[in-house]
């Protein structure tokens, strides 16, 4: 078998994978086996680009490329549906659509309604060529790009699997429960703000003008609608069933009912089961099935009369407000909490919920004291959305009004409020204490220096006995320091200088993270250890020569450059330096620095080495091998017969082209 059709069996096989892994949740190989098959696609397609296909699997991974979204008119507009929140509007809904049938038998196909925001998907020839969100129902944004990273949308539907030619289908885009946990987790280590739950989160992901950053976040999405010309079925049922059968995910909990009760039967269903899913739903989709009927229907301006939506009620319970309190995290970001009466809210005792800023609790003009309605937003973070005002009147024990604080409740410093920003902060971070034990928790945390024998516990146990009160204090504690007086025995504490010990070999990208500037999560620190290499040449960067960096914007390069120029950091930095921490990107295993900053692009076939090698050989010199044409490409790899599209663009850009031979002689002839 040749390369070529090695790559074509690759491709059909990682894309069975695909579907069984993500739609049909019974994957037949391991893991590990299916990165080797994408390694080897990867490495194959390396070195025939004049195969290149965008529908390969090996898309999936996103490019960092940055582009604006180009506005598409839908071939139909996509319209919203009517929503109820009551058993009688179902009823309603129901005798209405039959009194519009003339009395005619029909049956309704009940669906989740899942939350996340829509998309309509264009087929063509098997092939999926546009993705485009609803925008305003009649134009959206074409995020092809971005959608090809989501696992469970094909990009290719399998030959004979019976679909038409030319087809749309539309769908949900969502976010896990279990990616946005990890998403909201890793935004806190690095100060930025939570989403409020995972439609924003889907949402501010999939309009992300950078793929790669959509392909980490593992979005999923789900098919509900299937529109084309001559398919040959008559109910909206058995188009979903077919959408299945081509490759599509699409729910199983579609259900046909016959009568208002069968709906009754299904909405009471999940109002409890909906729990147990993967994906937030936020109630039930009715759609007339026979497709002929929908046409007799017809829609209004705004939404289908054959559907409507069933929104599940918010759980919710009363209780009382006892106190609301303030907490200060490791940015300075002061968040009011309430303390309310415990009370029982889907399954778990609720105790406290986050007010998130000033300005939502002025809006609820909260009183001690007052019976206020909690809710779970997204079944897992309970907020107070409202106060029961008829009990007031008769509430003897009603307090004041609750007031946002003026100074910081830990240290009494002033607060202060940033334009734009809806936090308030303590601005004192070189004594506030939560300030200055939070960046040492988080310089100790598992994806910083991995000190994994102190904790947070710890942490504020040395703090409070005065030992610590910043992280490079950690590298001069002692054995005998910890054994203290808190009764910590030998062996306990000589772990913690063992674990401190060892933490001198991690990696410097690891050790830029660990110092908590704002914004810099760990891709970011990556980034930019890889591209200055050492922490000297960073404190002399301006900024932009940060913004010259993949993935480095303006927030990001002007949050280093402020910390960096804050002679307190320095100091910091310096005593680390000192203690014996890795301030230099692993620079020893470099063969040389000939290309140390440079980011390039590979593109056409070249007669010295193949593309994985240059590959391996722009990194040993200290550059970086990116896969898309940007302002940022130092220049690209130029082989024989790059594409007319990546000449085009690097000519827009004014990115130079390096010969084969001249680039050999960049290196000192390998
Ligand atoms: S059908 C014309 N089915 O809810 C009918 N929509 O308020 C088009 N949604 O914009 C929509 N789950 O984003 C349909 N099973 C489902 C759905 C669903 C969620 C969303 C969709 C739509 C919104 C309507």
């Amino acid at each position: 078998m040749d390369e070529k059709q090695r790559i074509m069996q690759l491709r059909d096989e990682l894309h069975r994978h695909n579907y069984n892994y993500y739609i049909k949740n019974a994957p037949v190989i391991s893991d590990q086996q299916f990165d080797e098959l994408m390694d080897e696609l990867m490495r194959l397609e390396a070195r025939h680009p004049e195969l290149a296909d965008d529908t390969s699997p090996s898309v999936r991974v996103g490019s960092d490329l940055n582009h604006e979204f180009v506005q598409v008119t839908h071939t139909r507009p996509m319209l919203s549906l009517g929503n109820t929140y009551s058993r009688a509007d179902v009823e309603a809904f129901w005798q209405r659509t039959s009194e519009a049938l003339g009395g005619a038998p029909f049956a309704v196909c009940c669906e989740l309604k899942f939350d996340g925001l829509s998309i309509a998907l264009h087929y063509e020839h098997r092939r999926l060529v546009r993705a485009v969100t609803r925008g305003d129902g009649v134009q959206g944004d074409d995020v092809t790009d971005n959608v090809k990273t989501i696992r469970s949308v094909p990009l290719q539907l399998p030959a004979g699997c019976g679909c038409p030619d030319d087809f749309e289908i539309r769908g949900e885009v969502l976010m896990p429960w279990q990616s946005f946990e990890r998403l909201n987790a890793e935004r806190e280590a690095i100060g930025e703000q939570l989403f409020a739950n995972p439609r924003n989160a889907a949402s501010g992901t999939l309009k992300s003008k950078n793929s790669a950053v959509v392909a980490r976040r593992r979005l999923d999405a789900y098919l509900y609608y299937v529109l084309g010309e001559n398919l040959p079925y008559s109910t909206h049922f058995e188009r979903l069933q077919a959408a299945a059968q081509w490759g599509f995910k699409v729910s199983a909990h579609a259900k046909l009912a016959h009568s208002v009760d069968e709906i009754f039967e299904y909405i009471d269903y999940w109002d409890i089961h909906r729990r147990e899913l993967p994906v937030a739903t936020d109630g039930i989709v009715l759609k007339v099935n026979d497709l002929s009927q929908q046409l007799a229907l017809g829609t209004t301006a705004k939404s289908p009369r054959w559907a409507i939506a069933y929104k599940f009620k918010a759980e919710r319970a009363l209780t009382r407000l006892n106190e609301v309190t303030f907490q200060v995290g490791r940015t300075g970001a002061v968040t009011p909490v309430a303390n309310m009466e415990p009370v029982l809210l889907a399954g778990t005792v609720v105790r406290r919920a986050s007010l998130h800023n000033a300005d939502i609790m002025e809006q609820l003009d909260l009183h001690l004291g007052d019976r206020v309605w909690v809710e779970k937003a997204g079944e897992i973070i309970p907020q107070i959305t409202g106060v029961d005002l008829d009990a007031r009147h008769d509430n003897p024990n009603l307090g004041d009004k609750v007031k946002f604080i003026d100074h910081c409740p830990e240290c009494g410093s002033p607060l202060v409020r940033y334009p734009g920003e809806a936090a308030h902060y303590c601005p004192n971070d070189t004594q506030c204490p939560p300030q200055l034990k939070g960046r040492i928790e988080h310089f100790i945390s598992r994806d910083a220096m991995n000190i994994d024998s102190l904790g947070p516990e710890t942490v504020d146990d040395y703090f409070e006995r005065g030992l610590i009160r910043d992280a490079a204090d950690l590298y001069n504690l002692t054995t005998a320091d910890l054994q203290g007086d808190g009764g910590t025995r030998l062996r306990s504490a000589q772990k913690v200088i063992d674990a401190l010990e060892a933490s001198k070999q991690v990696p410097f990208e690891r050790v830029l993270y660990a110092l908590g500037i704002r914004f810099v999560g760990k891709v970011a620190a990556k980034s930019l250890a890889r591209h200055f290499g050492s922490m000297t040449a960073l404190c002399q960067a301006e900024t932009e020569a940060m913004l010259e960096v993949e993935g480095i914007g303006e927030v990001i390069a002007s949050s280093v450059h402020a910390y960096l120029a804050e002679p307190r950091n320095r100091q910091l930095v310096e005593r680390l330096a000192q203690a014996g921490l890795q301030m230099e990107a692993g620079k020893q295993a470099l063969a040389s620095d000939a290309l140390l900053g440079k980011t390039i692009v590979i593109s056409g076939t070249f007669a010295h080495h193949s593309r994985e090698e240059y590959k391996t050989m722009i990194e040993a010199h200290g550059g970086k091998n990116v896969g898309s044409i940007s302002k940022k490409t130092s220049f690209v790899l130029a082989g024989e017969g790059v594409g007319p599209s990546k000449l085009d663009k690097a000519t827009k850009l004014g990115v130079p082209l390096v010969a084969e031979n001249e680039f050999l002689a960049m290196l000192g002839d390998e």
